[in-house]
């Protein structure tokens, strides 16, 4: 029986409204003042009250495109109806859900779908983030072997518990957290000869590879990826590809593996939009004879698991997630938009100096700017770097939200990087909003001095004081 919020006495829509004005006090108060802090300085302490598929609306109800979605986890777009209804449907079910010592149906319809858009494998793990999965992954993939030593590579993202963030490529993210797993190494992205000389140089459990990495947007070459698959074959070791990011039809492809012909993984991560966004959720799909090695009798049926682990919201969330994705063309959609997105950056790396290239396959896109040639450019370009090395990209993505009300991210920590991750559902005019609101900034960037560099030198200067 559903109640209204004056019978039950909590009204959580009036205790938001209410509450609205304080929302940066109540981060920086409670949560994470330096965080707070970088969102005052960059212009991105804006409160949006609400969200609805490619947009959201700030307080005055002007509309922005998002082009962060979360990190990824709004592929299908917010507050999708399809979504909406499942999880008003799960609520009314009144379900039983996490009896735990019982069979329940909706993780094994969800898994059974898992299973059925990836063929090759036979079981599926459910977890409740991302870096769960690596976590789950890694522990599989040891136990099976009874190898302890795992390879990730350069610049990879796996996500931020200890065993994710032994496999992480990128230095900043590790620093004041040593000593990390026993038997992480890293290897280059992309280099076949250095991974077989890894896997020479002792028995390893299993390599993990993102196909598109999110730091930065580097794709895997498709002969990398083929090739690894052999080599981590031929050393009985097994290969983790981290779909968290890529996979729900952010590439064009449900997943971004199934974009090489001949490319079986022994173990997919799945995460972030599995259920649409609105439930934490992750999977780890696998070979059977992982499945087995670690499952392996009757007293270790539960060996590895989590309390909230095959949730029922987050089940039924994923289903209607796979039905919205199998009935509205979005993986389509992206595969179109994305194409029309990248050629139209492409088209304006000749006409602007300081843009470098364009990366990325659908929905998932890097805009990598580079030093420029002419004089004064190259004057304020190397001012902004000798100060910050991460701050040039910020006086893109803050005209851009506050001139165009158009919001991204930086692909990392000191890059000149940008990454946008749509969601998969926009439309040719979004497509248009995008391209004209960056060309107008790469405009205003090119002009040297001119506002934008002020706001990069007053950042830097920022920066600066915050370091002393
Ligand atoms: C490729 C990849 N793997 C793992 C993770 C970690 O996922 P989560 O943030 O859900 O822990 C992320 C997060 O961005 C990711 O991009």
């Amino acid at each position: 029986m559903s109640s209204s919020s004056t019978e039950t006495g909590f009204d959580l829509r009036g205790l938001v409204e209410s509450r609205r004005d304080e929302t940066m006090d109540l981060l920086k108060d409670n949560i994470n003042p330096k965080l707070a802090k970088v969102f005052r300085t960059i212009g991105f302490d804006r409160v949006y009250p609400r969200g609805e598929g490619a947009y959201l609306w700030d307080r005055e109800d002007n509309k922005y495109l998002d082009c962060l979605t979360g990190y990824g986890m709004f592929n299908i777009g917010r507050n999708h109806p399809v979504l909406k209804q499942a999880v008003r449907d799960y609520l009314e079910m009144d379900d039983a859900w996490k009896i735990q010592m019982a069979p329940m149906t909706l993780p094994g319809l969800l898994a059974e779908k898992l299973l059925q858009k990836i063929p090759h494998l036979q079981k599926v793990h459910f977890t409740n983030s991302g870096t769960e999965c690596v976590e789950a992954a890694l522990k599989f993939a040891r136990c099976e072997t009874d190898r302890p030593r795992v390879l990730h590579a350069s610049r990879s993202f796996h996500g931020l518990t200890y065993g994710a963030l032994s496999l992480n490529g990128c230095e900043s993210f590790r620093e004041g957290f040593a000593p990390f797993m026993p038997g992480s190494a890293k290897i280059p992205f992309g280099d076949l000869a250095a991974l077989e000389e890894a896997l020479d140089t002792s028995p390893t459990a299993a390599l993990i590879l993102e196909p598109i990495q999110g730091k930065g947007v580097y794709e895997a070459d498709p002969a990398y990826l083929l090739g690894a698959q052999e080599l981590c074959r031929s050393h009985g070791t097994r290969l983790i590809v981290d779909e968290v990011q890529t996979g729900m039809g952010r590439t064009g492809k449900l997943f971004a593996y199934q974009h090489v012909e001949g490319f079986e993984p022994d173990i997919v991560l799945i995460a972030k939009s599995l259920s649409g966004g609105y439930v934490p959720i992750g999977a780890v799909i696998m070979r059977d004879e992982i499945y087995e090695g670690v499952f392996s009798t009757l007293d270790r049926c539960v060996v590895h698991s989590s309390t909230f682990g095959q949730g029922g919201l987050a089940m039924a969330c994923g289903l209607a997630t796979f039905h919205v994705m199998e009935t509205e063309g979005w993986i389509e959609n992206a595969a179109d938009k994305g194409e029309k997105l990248i050629g139209g950056l492409r088209a304006l790396v000749d006409e602007f100096e300081l843009l470098k290239e364009i990366r990325g396959k659908g929905m998932m896109i890097g805009i990598e700017f580079g030093e420029p040639t002419s004089f004064s450019l190259k004057t304020g370009w190397k001012l902004i770097h000798k100060a910050d090395g991460g701050l040039f990209p910020q006086a893109i993505i803050m005209p851009l939200l506050n001139q165009h009300r158009v919001l991204t991210q930086v692909a990392g920590h000191h890059v000149d990087i940008i990454k946008l991750l749509p969601t998969l559902t926009w439309s040719d005019e979004d497509v248009s909003w995008f391209l004209g609101a960056f060309t107008d900034v790469l405009k205003k960037v090119h002009k040297f001095p001119g506002p934008l560099w002020s706001t990069a030198k007053d950042l830097a200067k920022a920066a600066v004081t915050s370091r002393r």
